[in-house]
């Protein structure tokens, strides 16, 4: 480390969660192929990314990221695409409003296809196979075959990132996401969903806005901003063969920036400072997430910061906190101090996810309460501290789902088996999802009412 970095200079070093592939010769030339195809999203648009969690590091902005744990090839659709970009842009409508914020909007998706896991080995009445690592890597079949890591599957996530990344664009820029459809956006969701008369009334009271805003002269089509949306991929870099065959050399900086997706993060088992993945994501000029778990500790964190953002860069590293629950008053305060006394810039994001797994049967899941627990806390210790709750960071989809316990329906752990779908941890659905963001924006309401602005009696 430390040494000159180059999309490559991570093979050096130690790594862990890599799969073993059979064949290396095959996944040797799938890599080549791959660093032949085109990139999946621009420079340019990883550094307006950028500028804006600089924002959101400043407290001008909220960062609102979610999508699936996992990506599964099976689920690939323009149904299952529309129905999480719909609810996406709810919540983020919400926050907007109800919030008070401007909302940065960053999925999980077109590119989320590999998983760590907490052991290489799965056992199932008896039977150990390998672990599923992800659409990307090996099948979820339950057989020594599906279990081979075949390299040709990374093949058939770069076609359904593209394709993905396609209609999103689409629908971001090509009337959609049209603020006037706002109304327009419920169709469809959940019949009578306890969230849709609350969404109704802030839709409504948007529209007002919006037909005065007509009045004076505002409108989609003399300003864009009404009719479109800047959203932007995000995922993990964990297979960093893949990763490094999608780094390209920005020709208008010289810099070198992964095209997979515009923000990647570091997972919580692979933030060695020494190893692969830290000294990978060093060296490209993306936004970079960090996932900060209860073992991060401020030393540590500082170190991390140093090697990824040694320029402190305002908007180039996210914190994304995943503590849970009953932790994050612990560990947050902490971590927080050591940066504000080292005058590091990052943004700091709730996770309130991965800390609040537990099982219930046969499944896993997440009681919903616990998640919102763990951003009031966020919240709580942000307000104590000084500094910025900059975001939230779900697992979540656009379908009706029980994967998830608690949320307006109360759905129970007896529920779980009527929609279990998720390929790797619990998500929230729709409405879940939608009632997170009516909760998150009393939260960032009241938090930006803090924040000191000038008194107009302040000159007197
Ligand atoms: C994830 O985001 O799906 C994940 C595996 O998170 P973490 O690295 O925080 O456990
Ligand atoms: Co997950």
């Amino acid at each position: 480390m430390g040494e000159r970095w180059t999309p490559k200079s991570w093979r050096n070093l130690p790594i862990e969660q890599v799969p073993t592939y059979p064949d290396m010769a095959a996944l040797g030339a799938v890599e080549s192929q791959i660093a032949s195809f085109p990139p999946l999203v621009f420079a340019g648009e990883a550094r307006k990314l950028k500028a804006a969690l600089a924002r959101v590091g400043a407290g001008e902005a909220f960062l609102l990221q979610g999508g699936d744990c996992a990506e599964s090839f099976d689920e690939h659709s323009a149904d299952n695409i529309r129905d999480f970009f719909r609810v996406f842009l709810q919540m983020a409508m919400v926050l907007t409003f109800a919030g008070g914020s401007p909302v940065v909007k960053v999925g999980r998706i077109a590119g989320q296809f590999a998983k760590p896991r907490s052991s290489p080995t799965e056992t199932l009445e008896g039977v150990s196979l390998p672990s599923y690592r992800g659409d990307i890597v090996n099948g979820i079949g339950f057989s020594e075959e599906a279990r081979i890591p075949d390299p040709r599957r990374q093949l058939e996530a770069y076609r359904q990132s593209a394709a993905t990344l396609n209609l999103l664009r689409a629908f971001a820029t090509g009337g959609y996401a049209n603020l006037e459809n706002a109304h327009r956006w419920m169709l469809g969701f959940v019949k009578d969903s306890p969230q849709s008369s609350r969404y109704q009334d802030v839709a409504g009271r948007m529209t007002d806005a919006l037909d005065f805003m007509r009045a004076i002269g505002i409108n989609p089509e003399t300003h864009p901003e009404v009719r479109t949306t800047d959203f932007y991929t995000s995922h993990e870099a964990l297979l960093l063969g893949y990763e490094e065959a999608l780094t390209r050399v920005d020709s208008t900086t010289g810099d070198w920036y992964a095209t997979s997706g515009h923000m990647l993060w570091i997972g919580d088992r692979t933030r060695q400072p020494d190893h692969a993945h830290v000294e990978y994501a060093r060296g490209i000029k993306n936004p970079i997430g960090l996932k900060c778990g209860p073992s991060m500790k401020a030393e540590g964190l500082i170190r991390l910061i140093d090697l990824i953002n040694p320029e402190n860069e305002p908007g180039r590293l996210s914190l994304i906190c995943r503590f849970g629950a009953d932790k994050v008053g612990d560990h947050l305060p902490a971590l927080i101090r050591a940066v504000e006394r080292e005058g590091r810039k990052v943004v700091w994001i709730c996770d309130p996810m991965h800390g609040n797994t537990i099982p219930a049967g046969r499944y896993k899941t997440r009681p919903f309460e616990r998640v919102m627990q763990e951003i009031e806390g966020f919240f709580g210790v942000h307000r104590a501290e000084g500094t910025f709750a900059g975001g939230i960071h779900l697992e979540m989809t656009g379908k009706d789902v029980t994967e998830c316990t608690g949320g307006a329906r109360a759905l129970t752990a007896d529920d779980l088996q009527d929609r279990y779908h998720t390929y790797c941890d619990p998500r929230l659905n729709a409405e879940q999802a939608l009632e997170v963001a009516f909760r998150t924006a009393e939260l960032v309401k009241a938090e930006r009412s803090h924040v000191e602005r000038p008194r107009l009696d302040a000159a007197e």
